[in-house]
């Protein structure tokens, strides 16, 4: 049996079945396989999750009765190969049929046999797509229907039709502690190339998640860092409340040593998250485990800055989070955008008068971002917009808010925007 389908199928099950983080399920197999499967069973596994709304439309095309379960999972494996590598026809179909004899099941062979065989006609030209323009955009890329509309409604078809498009190359950015060259960084990874900040580069290649020197770290998380480090005196004091794992905060530390960080989250065991991540990092930050929606009289007018990192949908980091595509509703929506609310005005408490207030998300949708910006104005007149400090991206140097777009800015779809509490 070709062990690399074989893996990435127990993979992609786990993700499937138990809804296991991609990454963790991914590193977990990666752990413990041959050298030379590594790349494979990685483009597999990003691959058919990156394109499962295509892939199940493409096999819909092709049979009569829509396969459940693992007879789906045999199909989106091998029509992913076939619509997007270049492995000969004969062994994908041969192969995943081979793997298909797992289900003890000799018609599930033949169903997946005939149907790969099918799919192999027209794989690598199909374009028998729906009509209608947002659904197709929704299968051709892959971007569940519901979220294409909103992107449509908030930014228009043109931009919405460049977001979901945008691939990412999936460059790592490694942040380094010690200023070094390109050429040294070279000698270290693979495809060193600078990037807008001088301490970052995006490497190739086996990463690890951090070591001495360096971190990995997107230029998103790295830019909000930034943000509020402009926004505090050098030895202010700054509150994360939605701290873990610890990237932003951590960075906050490194950016502004004098500075007092305190680093909060609502659970014990990502409360250790950044405890370690700070500790590997050689920084010292003081961290609580607290709800933040809750009021807490002790820290009232108490920060220089605060930062608000909301927990959100996720569709600005579907580069390295592909599931978020596969499992997040519509219908979650409104519950984070009063999470979200709840966070943000509770910690707009704790800001001095004529400090700072960040509010900042890893996704795309207005619902999220500016809707409750402009909401949490229109409640608390102590608070008026203050200004972005990043003049590596004049885009956004300067504005009150920004949304960074991947296929624009070349970095993960963040959102920020800077309040200030008046004096
Ligand atoms: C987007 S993540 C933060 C990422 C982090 N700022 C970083 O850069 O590494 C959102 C975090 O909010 C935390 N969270 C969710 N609800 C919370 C609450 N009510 N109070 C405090 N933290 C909360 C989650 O546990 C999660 O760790």
């Amino acid at each position: 049996m070709n062990n690399a389908f074989l893996k990435s199928f127990c993979t992609l099950q786990q993700i499937y079945r138990e809804r296991a983080f991609s990454a963790i399920a991914l590193n977990k197999t990666l752990s413990d396989c041959k050298k030379q499967d590594k790349a494979l069973i990685t483009k597999i596994v990003y691959g058919v999750l990156d394109n499962d709304i295509k892939l199940e439309y493409v096999i819909s095309r092709k049979v009569k009765k829509f396969p459940k379960g693992d007879t789906l999972l045999y199909l989106k494996i091998g029509a992913y190969c076939l619509m997007e590598l270049s492995i000969p026809v004969y062994a994908v179909v041969n192969d995943v049929a081979e793997l298909s004899k797992l289900s003890g099941d000799r018609r599930t062979v033949g169903f997946v046999n005939a149907t790969l065989k099918a799919v192999a006609a027209d794989a690598k030209n199909f374009d028998d797509y729906p009509k209608e323009e947002t659904e197709r955009l929704s299968v051709q890329y892959s971007y569940p229907l519901w979220a294409v509309k909103k992107l449509v409604k908030d930014y228009g078809l043109q931009t919405a039709t460049q977001i979901v498009q945008f691939h990412s190359d999936h460059k790592t950015t490694v942040r380094f502690v010690r200023p070094l060259t390109t050429q040294q960084v070279a000698q270290r990874f693979d495809e060193a190339e600078p990037t807008l900040f001088e301490d970052a580069f995006a490497v190739k290649g086996n990463v690890p998640p951090y070591s001495d020197d360096c971190t990995q770290q997107s230029l998103a998380s790295m830019a909000i860092a930034r943000i509020c480090a402009a926004l505090t005196p050098n030895e202010g004091s700054f509150l994360d409340c939605c701290a873990a794992p610890g990237g932003k905060s951590v960075y906050f530390k490194q950016l502004k040593p004098l500075s007092e960080v305190t680093s909060c989250d609502l659970h014990a065991h990502r409360v250790e998250l950044i405890q370690s991540y700070a500790r590997r990092m050689n920084v010292s930050l003081k961290t609580v485990c607290r709800d933040m929606t809750l009021p807490f009289e002790e820290w009232t007018e108490k920060f220089d800055a605060v930062l608000c990192d909301v927990p959100c949908s996720g569709f600005g980091v579907l580069d390295s989070r592909p599931d978020i595509k596969l499992f997040r509703e519509n219908k979650d929506i409104s519950e984070l955008m009063k999470l979200q609310y709840a966070i943000l005005s509770n910690c707009s408490d704790f800001v001095k008068k004529g400090g700072s207030l960040v509010y900042s998300t890893c996704t795309l949708f207005d619902n999220e971002n500016g809707q409750n910006v402009r909401k949490f104005l229109k409640e608390h007149d102590d608070f008026t917009y203050g200004e972005i400090s990043l003049p590596q991206l004049k885009e956004a140097n300067g504005k009150q808010s920004y949304q960074f777009l991947p296929h624009k800015d070349g970095m993960q779809g963040f959102f920020v925007a800077v309040l200030t509490r008046k004096k």
